[in-house]
């Protein structure tokens, strides 16, 4: 049943190049047009759309937190990414012009469903981002866009973030596309650039070796930090949510832009961090940025576990060890550079003896409060 891996995470995270490339499969037709009648969503309601809100719990909320970068910038349309136990619980402002975009692997998530119910009840329309055919969300949401990723057994969820971050691209690409908000040859190219991504991820998992090794010879540390910026930032709380509920140790992902706004205080001697490395050849500052975040805690001592592109030098100087991934434009870097720490949670919690499949005090889905 597990493919011959260890663990269903290890072959789930192996699954993550045909998850992403069957959510894009038939979405397309033959002049590379994106096709989303399934949502059965009137394109009049998807024209008049003035806001979005995600609304989803744990890695399907950093789905979403990936995505709102992505959709905000093709679409021009504010996208707030709201956990659902704290939207379901507030009064939010909702109107017949909000989209409300549900994430969940499960579709049984009792807090993303109450949260649903609260969204319909005053009038929003709501859009379920689901893996899970036949269960409760979809039933009870206005349309649906399924993630086609396949049964996700491991408590930690792996490929069904990459299918969510996938299928929120479409749609926002989808929206681009109808509202004309992208020229069509650069949509085709993002389009492109997405469907290039299965065997850019395949790279990474051909190079897991290196990873597992690392994360065997780490496996006593007591603490990780995780420092990203734009789309770096959801990726490294992915990374340390990964390590807390399968290694149980203690992780925090950071934006790196807050260092000095509190977190730096706890580099000491020999701590680990994690930094996620933008491209190097995106447009903004985004990449020196974060290689001056590297070199600020290194010079306090941190030990620094570095994500970055093939071909980036600029981190070789203030990188203790470089986990290389393939290159991607900016926004679609999160489907490749979560891999390895994916990868590096599973071989850690693996090394210290325990269950990585079913760790302690969590269920796969959440259907109680
Ligand atoms: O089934 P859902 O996507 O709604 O589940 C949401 C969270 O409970 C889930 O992502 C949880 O955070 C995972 N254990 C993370 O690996």
């Amino acid at each position: 049943v597990k493919g011959g891996f260890d663990s269903f995470m290890d072959k789930e995270i192996h699954d993550q190049p045909k998850a992403v490339a069957d959510t894009l499969l038939g979405r397309t037709d033959e002049k590379g047009a994106l096709v989303l009648d399934e949502l059965r969503i009137p394109e009049t309601v998807l024209r008049s759309i003035d806001k979005i809100i995600v609304i989803a719990c744990g890695t399907a909320a950093y789905s979403g937190h990936v995505a709102k970068y992505a959709i905000e910038h093709w679409c021009r349309i504010p996208v707030e990414v709201e956990l659902a136990h704290e939207f379901r619980y507030r009064d939010p402002i909702l109107t017949p012009r909000t989209l409300v975009v549900a994430i969940s692997q499960s579709g049984e998530t009792m807090d993303t469903l109450m949260a649903v119910r609260h969204a319909r009840e005053q009038g929003a329309y709501v859009l379920a981002i689901v893996n899970t055919h036949g269960s409760t969300i979809p039933r009870e949401s206005d349309a649906v866009l399924y993630t086609h990723a396949g049964p996700e057994v491991a408590v930690a969820s792996t490929k069904a973030f990459l299918a969510q971050i996938t299928a929120c691209y479409l749609l926002g690409l989808y929206l681009a596309q109808l509202r004309g908000t992208k020229f069509p040859d650069e949509l085709r190219e993002t389009l492109r650039e997405l469907q290039e991504l299965p065997p850019k991820i395949q790279q990474v998992l051909d190079g897991e070796g290196y990873v597992r090794e690392v994360a065997q010879a780490m496996k006593d540390e007591p603490s990780f930090l995780f420092l990203g910026r734009h789309v770096g930032y959801p990726v490294a709380l992915e990374g340390a949510l990964k390590l807390k509920e399968i290694a149980y140790i203690h992780a925090e992902g950071f934006a790196a832009g807050e260092l000095k706004h509190g977190p730096i205080a706890l580099i000491e001697e020999g701590q680990p961090v994690f930094v996620v490395v933008p491209s190097p050849r995106g447009r903004d500052q985004l990449h020196s940025k974060i290689v001056s975040n590297i070199q600020e805690v290194r010079a306090r001592g941190a030990r620094t576990l570095v994500i970055a592109e093939e071909g980036d030098e600029a981190v070789v100087p203030y990188a203790d060890i470089i986990f290389r991934v393939p290159q991607t434009a900016t926004l679609m870097s999160p489907l490749v550079a979560v891999v390895p720490l994916q990868i590096f949670a599973s071989e850690l919690a693996k090394a210290k003896g325990l269950d990585v499949d079913q760790p302690r005090n969590l269920a796969k889905s959440v259907t109680v409060e």
